[in-house]
């Protein structure tokens, strides 16, 4: 029996989707704990591709629980969109399949508004890039106790009753501060009457659930959404997303006992990409011979807005600040096989900013935005990886990438990704057997 978290190292887009479906096999019960439909997470099986961005990634298989825990803010329409989309492939979600926290946050359509029409009033230099899902808005209302939760749905008298409040107060905002078209309240409590009928048998008390789990005997598999750099505390403020993303926010995101949690797996790029505003030391600009190789050779597109994410060389301050802020007790190191065919590879080992030595992201922003990376060269490989099933089988400079990786950080690799498909995975040490 163990409890293993999974989390992004960087800034999101490490691959967490893949790994997380290639982990379910061993886990009995696969937890989402934080973020909303921001995350887009890439799962490949037998060549098919499949991308979600609020259903846990172990929904593909049949006798396993996803659960959907109180940190997460849900988007009902967009929820309800994903189960029909795998309904129609012959995967209808059934409530035993699926289980929904009554803690967890609804993301109103007035929050997307809100996001959408704050970001456009930002000036450039400003502006966050975020999703425009909604995020920020509906977090800030659920610290400012005025949010819309998921059980709220089971008590339409309730619902009703706050969301009146909400819709008065969201429309003076949308109208007086931004001049935005004001919401209807009757046509967002049709469109809710109809979700609460939909999700009703779904929802439930996740941190019961979970400890009766435990307490039976199971595997649970947590799986991070974004990635520790786009934290609220602890990354690069205010170009982050709204939640915590790291491993201590897999307990308080679903009412689970931090001493039941054995290993926290991080999902770390070969290299490093980012979507969205905010500082990139390592990136490698548009119009970069390099950076636009691994961008083509990557695919690094955003899998929820479709916008083309920056890249750059790996980053071991960047890894290693995310090994002191999950605990992680191994990697999952992915898209290995992006970097063949690079003849050098470059390795960020620190930063220097206005001269001074840094072994960790700046806190202040200007600083952040000032980092210039101090590189170490590596000899790249030429051969093609994703055919290869063994780590013995590697080229000799891959291992060494990764054997450096390993010494940088202190932590070695559990997993080793050589492609998209689940098959195209090298698995080291299985995180579930210690
Ligand atoms: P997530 O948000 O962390 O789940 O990652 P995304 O799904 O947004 O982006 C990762 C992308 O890389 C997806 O298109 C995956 O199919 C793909 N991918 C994952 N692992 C590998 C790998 O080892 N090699 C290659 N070439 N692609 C990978
Ligand atoms: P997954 O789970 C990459 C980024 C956005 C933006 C910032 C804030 O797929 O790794 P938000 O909409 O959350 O307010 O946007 O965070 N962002 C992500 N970047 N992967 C994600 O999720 C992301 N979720 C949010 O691009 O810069
Ligand atoms: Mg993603």
């Amino acid at each position: 029996m163990a409890s293993v978290v999974v989390v992004g190292t960087q800034w999101g887009d490490e691959g967490k989707g893949k790994i997380v479906d290639l982990l379910t096999r061993y886990a009995d019960f696969v937890v989402r704990f934080q973020g909303g439909n921001n995350a887009g997470h890439t799962l490949v099986v037998d060549g098919k591709q499949y991308i979600f961005h609020i259903i846990p990634s172990g929904i593909l298989y049949k006798d396993k629980t996803c659960v959907i825990g109180n940190g997460v803010i849900i988007d009902p329409g967009v929820l309800l969109k994903e189960m029909a989309n795998l309904a129609e492939k012959g995967m209808a979600v059934t409530p035993r399949q699926l289980l929904i926290s009554a803690n967890a946050h609804l993301i109103m359509p007035y929050h997307q508004c809100l996001d959408v029409a704050r970001e456009n009033a930002l000036a450039k230099g400003k502006k966050i890039g975020t999703t425009g899902r909604g995020i920020g808005p509906c977090y800030m209302d659920k610290v400012g106790r005025v949010g819309m939760k998921v059980g709220d749905l089971l008590d339409m008298s309730l619902f009703t009753d706050k969301l009146q409040a909400a819709v008065e107060d969201k429309n003076f905002i949308l109208t007086r501060q931004f001049g935005a078209q004001p919401l209807d309240y009757a046509a967002i409590l049709d469109q809710f009457e109809a979700h609460a009928a939909q999700l009703s048998p779904f929802i439930g008390n996740v941190s019961v659930a979970l400890d009766q789990a435990r307490k039976a005997g199971k595997n649970i598999l947590f799986e991070g959404a974004q990635g520790t750099q786009l934290d609220i505390d602890h990354g690069t403020y205010p170009f982050v997303t709204s939640s915590n993303t790291i491993a201590g926010n897999a307990c308080i995101g679903s009412g689970f006992g931090p001493v039941h949690i054995d290993e926290v797996i991080g999902i770390l790029k070969a290299y490093t990409t980012r979507v969205g505003e905010g500082p990139f030391p390592t990136e490698l600009p548009e119009g970069d011979g390099i950076g636009d190789i691994l961008q083509q050779k990557g695919h690094e597109y955003g899998a929820t807005t479709g916008r083309r994410r920056r890249c750059g060389w790996f980053d071991a301050v960047v890894a290693n600040d995310a090994v002191r802020l999950n605990g992680l007790t191994g990697f999952a190191v992915t898209k290995l096989d992006v970097l063949s065919g690079l003849k050098k590879l470059k390795i960020a080992t620190g930063y220097r900013v206005e001269g001074v030595p840094y072994g960790y992201m700046p806190d202040n922003i200007r600083k952040a935005r000032m980092a210039e990376p101090v590189y170490e060269e590596m000899d790249g490989w030429g051969t093609e990886l994703p055919g290869i099933r063994s780590y013995e089988d590697l080229p000799a400079q891959a291992k060494d990438y990764l054997k450096r990786l390993e010494d940088l950080t202190g932590v070695a690799p559990a997993i080793v990704s050589v492609g998209p498909d689940r098959e195209e995975t090298l698995l080291l040490r299985n995180p579930f057997s210690g």
